[in-house]
C-alpha cells in the first residue's frame, strides 16, 4: 500500500469511528434510566423511607421524550422528592417542566437552584466536560424564570433550601434540612445554614446543587447525616470500565455519582461522616447533548434502619 493510499485509509476510518462514537453519545443522552439505592442511615427501628432524587434536567420544551420519561416516575409513588436543581435550560421550559413532574409535586419536597436555573445555555465547546474547569461562569445571558420556577415548586409545598435550614415531617420522620444556593456560581452562604444540625430530629439532610468540598465539609462537620447534590452530569463523558474524568467543581472525580460518604474532617473531635450522595442528572446542555459511559438518570434512595 502507498503511503498516500495509507493516509487516506487511517483518516476514514478515523472520522467513521467519530461519526460511530458521536451517534452512540446522542443515543446514550436520551437513555434515560432509574437507578435504586439504600442507604441505611435512619434511626433503628425505623420505616424505610423512599426518596426520589431528581437533578439537571436540563429540560427544553422539544423534549418530549425527556418530559414522557419524567411523567413516568409518579408511578414509583415515592415519599419524597429531593430537587438539586439545573431544572430548565430554556425561557419556555417552566410550563412543561410543571407538566411532566405531575403528582410528584404533590409529594413532599425539597430544593435547591443551580446555575442553569438563572441563566440561558450558551454555546461552549462540547469537550468542556473532559477538561478542567476553566472557572469561567455563564452568568451574562439572558436569565431564566427562576422566580417562576421557585413561586411554582414552593406553592405545592415544596421547601425552598436556597441558603436556608428549615425541617418537615415526612411519614414518621422530623427531618431538618440544610440547603445552599449554588456554589458553582459561588451563591452560597454557608454563615446562614452554619450550627449544629438539630440534634432532636431522626435524620438531618444537607442540600446542594454544585457538590463544592466547602460545602460537603460544613455540612458534615455540622452533623449533616446525608447531602445529595447534582451538578456533576457523573462526568458526563466517561471512559467506560474507569469512570468520570472531571466533575466540574473541587469534588475528585471518584465520587462524581453515586452514593459515597463525606467525612467530616474539619470537625473538632470525630462526628464520623456523612453520606454523599450525587446524581448524575438527567441532561445536558442543548449545546453538548452527548453522554458516554453516563446514563442519564434518576434515583430512587430506599432510606434504611441503620444496623
Ligand atoms: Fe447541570
Amino acid at each position: 500500500m502507498t503511503p498516500a493510499r495509507f493516509l487516506l485509509r487511517t483518516l476514514g476510518l478515523g472520522a467513521a469511528t467519530g461519526a460511530v462514537t458521536t451517534a452512540y453519545a446522542v443515543w446514550e443522552a436520551r437513555a434515560y434510566t432509574l437507578r435504586c439505592v439504600t442507604m441505611p442511615v435512619l434511626p433503628v427501628d425505623s420505616r424505610p423511607l423512599r426518596v426520589l432524587h431528581l437533578s439537571d434536567l436540563h429540560l427544553t420544551p422539544g423534549q418530549s421524550r425527556k418530559q414522557e420519561w419524567l411523567r413516568s416516575l409518579a408511578a414509583l409513588e415515592p415519599d419524597l422528592v429531593v430537587n438539586t436543581g439545573d431544572n430548565l435550560a430554556h425561557p419556555d421550559s417552566l410550563a412543561p417542566l410543571l407538566d411532566s413532574l405531575g403528582p410528584l409535586l404533590d409529594v413532599p419536597g425539597v430544593f435547591v437552584l443551580g446555575s442553569n436555573d438563572y441563566f440561558s445555555p450558551t454555546l461552549r465547546n462540547p469537550l468542556r466536560y473532559l477538561l478542567p474547569d476553566d472557572g469561567t461562569r455563564n452568568t451574562d445571558t439572558p436569565q431564566l424564570p427562576w422566580q417562576d420556577l421557585v413561586d411554582s415548586f414552593t406553592k405545592t409545598g415544596w421547601i425552598d433550601l436556597t441558603n436556608r435550614r428549615d425541617s418537615s415531617v415526612v411519614g414518621d420522620l422530623q427531618i431538618a434540612w440544610a440547603g445552599v444556593d449554588d456554589p458553582h456560581l459561588e451563591y452560597d452562604d454557608l454563615d446562614l445554614i452554619a450550627g449544629p444540625a438539630d440534634a432532636s430530629a431522626d435524620l438531618r439532610v444537607g442540600v446542594a446543587h454544585a457538590p463544592y468540598l466547602r460545602v460537603l465539609d460544613q455540612l458534615a462537620a455540622d452533623g449533616y447525616d446525608a447531602i445529595f447534590a447534582g451538578h456533576t452530569h457523573g462526568g458526563q463523558v466517561c471512559l467506560p470500565a474507569y469512570g468520570a474524568l472531571v466533575t466540574n467543581c473541587d469534588l475528585e472525580p471518584a465520587r462524581a455519582k453515586g452514593l459515597h460518604r463525606h467525612p467530616a474532617a474539619s470537625a473538632p473531635g470525630d462526628l464520623g461522616s456523612a453520606w454523599l450522595h450525587v446524581s448524575a442528572g438527567l441532561g445536558t446542555s442543548p449545546y453538548a447533548p452527548i453522554r458516554v459511559a453516563c446514563r442519564p438518570e434518576a434515583t430512587l434512595l430506599t432510606l434504611t434502619a441503620e444496623r
